[in-house]
């Protein structure tokens, strides 16, 4: 059976979605499936994103997590919606075990040695990078890579289509997170083919992707 992390790394692109209105789920997850990109992370930052990623994850054709989950609270919120992932800006071992009760993976934010070192103790494979651009980008994985061989990075936080293939290229990534194919002024603009565009431009662009 394919794990969820598999997935993750098989897209090789988790797009971080912030919704202002519930009304634009089923547009954003269509125009995601036409581009070729068939998941989202679906961000707690806005007060439309739980019914949004329960819209998203109800339809089935995509793989669906939650993001900016800050609390184990939010975790439950999130799985009860339909997440299949958790993801956090920062690592917090109470939302992780939460997630682990709930069957769900959590990719943790990390910054540091002593973050990716608590990730580890708390049994994980896989963490996300964030934000990775001002942290350094690959030379940061490279260095956190030599004590941590078995960590799989999602670096997020400032990634464009025109680094995220390097990122892709590094061995101990995962996968990458980014706004890039689904800006949130054209989303709030209802301009939902300019996000299939840059989702199929993407998706053309990077080596990895379902469609390959
Ligand atoms: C995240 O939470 O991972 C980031 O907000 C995504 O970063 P980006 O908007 O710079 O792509």
């Amino acid at each position: 059976m394919t794990t969820v992390l598999e997935r993750i790394g098989t897209m090789g692109v988790v797009p971080v979605v912030v919704l202002d209105d519930v009304a634009q789920a089923t547009p954003l997850g269509d125009a995601l499936v036409a581009g070729g990109l068939p998941c989202a992370e679906v961000t707690f930052r806005t007060a439309a994103g739980e019914a949004a990623l329960e819209a998203l994850a109800g339809r089935g054709d995509l793989l669906v997590g939650a993001g900016t989950v800050l609390t184990a609270a939010q975790v439950d919120r999130a799985v009860d919606a339909g997440a299949a992932f958790i993801v956090s800006p920062g690592l917090s071992a109470e939302v992780v075990r939460r997630a682990q009760e709930r069957g769900v993976i959590a990719l943790p934010g990390t910054a540091t040695a002593s973050e990716v070192q608590a990730a580890v103790n708390l049994g994980l494979e896989a963490v996300k990078l964030f934000p990775a651009r001002v942290l350094g980008g690959t030379d940061l994985i490279d260095a956190l890579s030599g004590p941590f061989p078995g960590m799989r990075f999602m670096p997020s936080g400032g990634v464009t289509l025109a680094t995220a293939g390097d990122y892709l290229r590094h061995p101990a990534v995962l996968a990458v997170g980014g706004s890039w194919m689904v800006p949130r002024a054209r989303i709030a603009a209802g301009d939902f083919d300019a996000i299939r565009a840059l989702t199929e431009e993407t998706v053309s662009a990077l080596a990895r992707g379902p469609q390959r």
